[in-house]
């Protein structure tokens, strides 16, 4: 077998692509990296160091024929149809035992049918989340892989050298196998998609609301950004507004349009939350307030129609922007919550077999969502791996039952004001559906049973019961 040829080949030179050879190669493997497109392959050339093992080509086979056997293909490239073509152009000139490593957003139940197919020609599929950005991927992300261990073993060292550390550790571990990289990517997204939306409706609150300006919303995002509310989404909000637009001058954040843009990936989450019936709302509602957001049109002509409540939300009546900073950890919190619940049903439900505080473990450095409140959700289910929902941890209980004053607080007084805040209100929503030992689903069973037959459960017997509501 032979022992020469490049240990990765890379296929896809867009930014993503590119940087996450270079990270590679700044380790010491050797990668090929493969772009159809001219101009990428000339710019990775143009890139490179003089001590990087690298080789950029424009010819698949030439690609193929450099690597080491058994050969390691990582494709990013979009997901969706390019990865399904990219592999249909791989397969022939593969081998068996040879792996391909699919490191976009694909969809988890894309992952499943792509490992199937090709397992018939005797090659290893593996589906990896990797987070990060174009930054991350150059210098450090976190990488979420799944997929046969086998497979994993023999890219870990390369992973391991390119992945993020905190503390002397790497972000990167083997999270299960098919398509568990994915599917825990997905729920990242989710996860990030909830504190983005969180994120955006403080920033209302302070800057519509409270009349805070851009040096004061810097001041406050980089005050929150310091002890429990640390992270990498509080970090770049408080540098955005720092920013100023090269053409007008103006703070750049005040000439962006407000409408949001999505790739799918938080949709995903709530779509199979639901298949699970596990409720993640925060995650739902900033899904749904990026559609909000999208109808600018019909937004821009009601606001002219719909009149604003009285009294207003003023810096007079409104909370106090620290009541703010507890209400948004608080909901925060409960985003992370949501999305280790899911992960914690889907394990169960796909064979998984996650070790969440793993997951927890590799989101602390290098990707989206890394904050200080990885390290406590590590913690809780390092104590209790199998606890179906965090609330039931005495630290995030705790946290939660701390927060949920201001949580309340600042919902009612942006209710009050005519505030959007699907996402804080979901939050708190949840919180208190979870603690409620008595819900009112008891009338929506008669519901059902009065008006389809759909029969009922009782508090006092076992089995399924009918009653004939209009005798
Ligand atoms: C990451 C990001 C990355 C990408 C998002 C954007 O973890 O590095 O999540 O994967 O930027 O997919 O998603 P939307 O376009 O859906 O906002």
């Amino acid at each position: 077998m032979a022992t020469e040829g490049y240990d990765l080949g890379l296929v896809g030179l867009g930014v993503m692509g590119r940087n996450f050879l270079l990270n590679v190669a700044d380790h010491g493997f050797s990668a090929a990296g493969y772009d159809l497109d001219r101009a990428k392959v000339q710019q990775l050339n143009s890139e490179r160091s003089r001590e990087h093992k690298i080789l950029a080509t424009e010819k698949l086979g030439d690609f193929v024929a450099a690597l080491r056997r058994p050969r390691a293909v990582m494709l990013l490239v979009p997901a969706g149809n390019p990865v399904d073509s990219v592999i249909a152009d791989l397969r022939p000139l593969l081998d068996a035992g040879d792996v391909i490593i699919d490191a976009g957003n694909s969809h988890f139940r894309d992952t499943d049918r792509r490992a199937g197919a090709l397992a018939k020609s005797g090659l290893h599929f593996m589906g990896m989340g990797v987070s990060g950005g174009e930054a991350g991927a150059r210098h450090g992300p976190s990488i979420m892989p799944g997929g046969p261990r086998e497979a994993y073993t023999r890219v870990e060292p390369l992973l391991t050298a390119a992945a993020a550390q905190v503390d002397g550790e790497p972000c990167v571990i083997h999270l299960g196998p098919g398509s568990a990289g994915h599917y825990v990517k997905m729920v990242h997204n989710g996860i990030e998609y909830g504190l983005m939306q969180l994120i955006a409706e403080s920033y209302d609150l302070l800057h519509r609301g409270l009349g805070l300006e851009v040096d004061e919303l810097h001041r406050t995002y980089a005050g929150w950004n310091e002890g429990e509310m640390a992270g990498y989404l509080m970090e770049i909000t408080a540098a955005i507004f720092t920013r100023r637009d090269d053409r007008t001058g103006e703070p750049l954040i005040d000439v962006i349009e407000d409408a949001a843009r999505q790739k799918g990936t938080g949709k995903w989450t709530s779509w199979d939350a639901m298949d699970l019936q596990v409720p993640t709302p925060t995650i739902d509602a900033a899904v749904t307030a990026r559609n909000l957001s999208a109808l600018k049109e019909e937004r821009t002509q009601a606001a002219d129609r719909l009149p604003d409540p009285a009294p207003s939300f003023s810096g007079k009546s409104g909370p106090e922007p620290d009541r703010i900073r507890r209400a948004l950890h608080t909901a925060m919190l409960l985003t992370y919550v949501q999305g280790m619940a899911l992960l914690q049903r889907a394990s169960a439900e796909r064979d998984y077999d996650l070790d969440l505080a793993a997951v927890a473990r590799i989101w602390r450095g290098g990707c989206i969502i890394r904050s200080a409140t990885l390290e406590p959700i590590r913690r809780a289910f390092r104590e209790e791996p199998r606890v179906p929902n965090l609330l039931h941890t005495k630290t995030f209980a705790d946290m939660v039952a701390s927060g949920q004053d201001a949580l309340r607080e600042v919902v009612c007084a942006a209710a009050r004001g005519g505030f959007p805040v699907p996402a804080l209100a979901a939050s708190l929503s949840y919180l208190d559906g979870y603690r409620a030992a008595r819900l009112p689903a008891n009338l929506i069973q008669a519901q059902r049973d009065y008006f389809g037959s759909h029969t009922y459960e009782r508090i006092d017997d076992e089995g399924t019961f009918h009653t004939e509501w209009r005798d």
